[in-house]
């Protein structure tokens, strides 16, 4: 959801009204994803890297995580959308953990959208943390070292359960994942669009949709192959 800051900017408005417009796309893009079948939404709303944000920054950001948590528990249940999130929780403040438990367990049963937000979320960490506990089975004799194969480093990664992302949107112009699902987007598709997150919308999420629709993908095999 990359933009907010330079959309704002450009206006001559402090960067956190960037954040308070991208909480807007937030909850139109959640409708719109659910409209067009999508069954997994998840969205980097904060990276481990933020933290080194101005503090006003940080701070401004956690408040808007929480007032949509808080207003849009309602929305999520009557439209059968399941909360889950990803990264460092407990690195966020007590009263957004709060929240965030609550609207995850009141949302646990609804099946039509996973809306997962990854939130003090590093791609780099997440591995580093599945390595750590994997050494830890190893030591202790529970983890058979030759027996550590794909499968056994996706279950110990946040996304544990959820399936690979098929696509991967970054908004506002900028061509790199910056940390993002590093393990689970080696075969992603990747499309850059440079509207920035603030101006994106249901229109620009079908456009990338459409794009990812017409592309063929191999997994290292060729065309023939894959469509004889
Ligand atoms: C990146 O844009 C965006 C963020 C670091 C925060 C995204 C957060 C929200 C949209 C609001 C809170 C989230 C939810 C789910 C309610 P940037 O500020 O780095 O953009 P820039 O590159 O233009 O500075």
């Amino acid at each position: 959801m990359d933009g907010n800051g330079r959309w704002a900017q450009a206006k001559g408005l402090l960067r956190i009204m960037g954040h308070r417009e991208g909480v807007k796309t937030v909850r139109n893009i959640v409708e719109a994803a659910k409209a067009c079948d999508v069954k997994i939404l998840t969205l980097y709303a904060f990276s481990t890297e933020n933290w080194n944000r101005p503090k006003d920054e940080v701070s401004g950001l956690m408040g808007l995580l929480k007032k949509f948590l808080q207003s849009e528990l309602t929305r999520m249940v009557e439209n059968d959308i399941q909360l889950r999130c990803i990264g460092n929780i407990h690195a966020l403040p007590k009263d957004v953990r709060d929240v965030l438990a609550a609207t995850i367990d009141q949302t646990k049963d609804n099946t039509s959208l996973i809306l997962n937000l990854a939130l003090s979320y590093g791609g780099r960490n997440e591995l580093i943390q599945a390595i750590q506990t994997m050494a830890q089975k190893c030591l202790a004799g529970t983890l058979a070292v030759g027996a550590i194969d794909e499968q056994t480093v996706g279950a110990h990664l946040f996304t544990a359960g959820l399936p690979d992302p098929d696509l991967v949107i970054r908004t506002g112009g900028e061509r790199r994942l910056s940390n993002f699902l590093l393990w689970q987007s080696s075969y992603s598709e990747i499309y850059f669009c440079d509207v920035p997150w603030p101006e994106f919308n249901k229109a620009e999420l079908k456009k990338a949709i459409a794009d990812f629709s017409g592309r063929q993908r191999r997994y290292g095999k060729t065309g023939e192959q894959v469509s004889p």
